[in-house]
């Protein structure tokens, strides 16, 4: 993009038309998805609401904030997510802080969040008793922060192997007055031993190295050691898997999201450790990318 945006973008309306023609034809966006995030990347700018921004198209924008939409276009334009602009993201209908420590919390986590929500349910249906729950990876900790958010009564812990994540995961907790969620550093399983819970969640990375998906601007801002575990892509669910007896409770759930084309194979996986009621159930968009599994009550804790 050039110095100026358009002749008429001193108001709001102007702005977000040439915001919108700017991402149309940048690499980082375009489609029908470039006037939504012209209007999400205006408001945010003008530090408004996107009713404020509809209902006020003539509104004169200052020079600053004219500068502020200039920069961010020129970053969007490089591939930087608009969460790490705005500083905020969505995620069921919380909003969250995110630094590029954290990945951008996406839209098909939230099935994540509903799974281990009904799971949850009918566990504590059955025993009565208050289900223990842990976040494995919670980077932003969106995950985790959503299932206290919608049953405050759980026990939650959330794990991440970075300190920089965690410090984001816990400002999160914070702000969304949640503070009773237990936040401990460390890999995978390594800070759990010795402790037992009904459900283990997890959104760990699972992108294989030489995925070209990997070379996407706007993935080459976010953290490698959240998007890909290296080597086949594997390697987190594998051992997150493997190790679960260990941690589940006798008739605990597990709920893992992976990729797309992994449903078979993470299916496999659950299958072979002796998992039970193994289930991948396709997302809004028909892809599998949540899968979940129930640890045997009789044969618990038995390899
Ligand atoms: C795909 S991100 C998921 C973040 C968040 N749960 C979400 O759904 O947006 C994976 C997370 O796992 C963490 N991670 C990567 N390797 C790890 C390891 N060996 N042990 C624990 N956490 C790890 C990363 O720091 C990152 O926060």
């Amino acid at each position: 993009m050039g110095e100026t945006l358009a002749d008429d973008d001193t108001t709001i309306a102007g702005l977000v038309a040439a915001a919108d023609a700017a991402l149309a034809t940048g690499a980082a966006s375009g489609g029908s998805e470039s006037r939504r995030e012209a209007e999400a990347l205006v408001a945010a700018a003008l530090q408004i609401g996107r009713a404020t921004l509809l209902a006020h198209p003539e509104r004169r924008v200052s020079d600053p904030q004219h500068a502020r939409v200039r920069d961010w276009l020129v970053r969007r334009a490089r591939g930087e997510p608009l969460a790490y602009l705005t500083g905020v993201r969505e995620f069921w209908s919380l909003t969250f802080r995110v630094t590029p420590d954290v990945l951008v919390p996406r839209p098909e986590t939230e099935d994540v969040v509903a799974r281990a929500l009904a799971l949850g349910d009918e566990l504590q249906a059955r025993s009565g008793a208050t289900p223990a729950v842990v976040d494995l990876g919670t980077g932003s900790g969106c995950i985790a922060l959503a299932i206290a958010h919608e049953r405050p009564a759980w026990r939650v812990t959330a794990t991440d192997a970075s300190p920089a994540a965690l410090r984001v995961a816990r400002g999160n907790a914070h702000s969304l007055e949640l503070v009773h969620v237990e936040f401990v550093e460390g890999r995978w399983y390594a800070p759990l031993a010795g402790r037992r819970f009904d459900l283990i969640v997890s959104n760990p990375p699972y992108v294989a190295a030489n995925d070209t998906a990997l070379d996407d601007p706007a993935l080459r801002h976010e953290p490698r050691m959240a998007l890909t575990p290296e080597g086949d892509g594997y390697a987190a669910l594998r051992h997150i898997i493997e190790d679960a007896p260990h941690y589940l409770r006798a008739g605990g759930c597990l709920v893992l999201e992976h990729g797309a084309r992994q449903g078979s194979d993470v299916s496999r996986m659950l299958e072979t450790r002796g998992f039970r009621h193994v289930r991948c159930a396709p997302d809004l968009a028909g892809h599998d990318r949540v899968t979940s599994a129930q640890w045997p009550h009789i044969t618990a804790g038995l390899p």
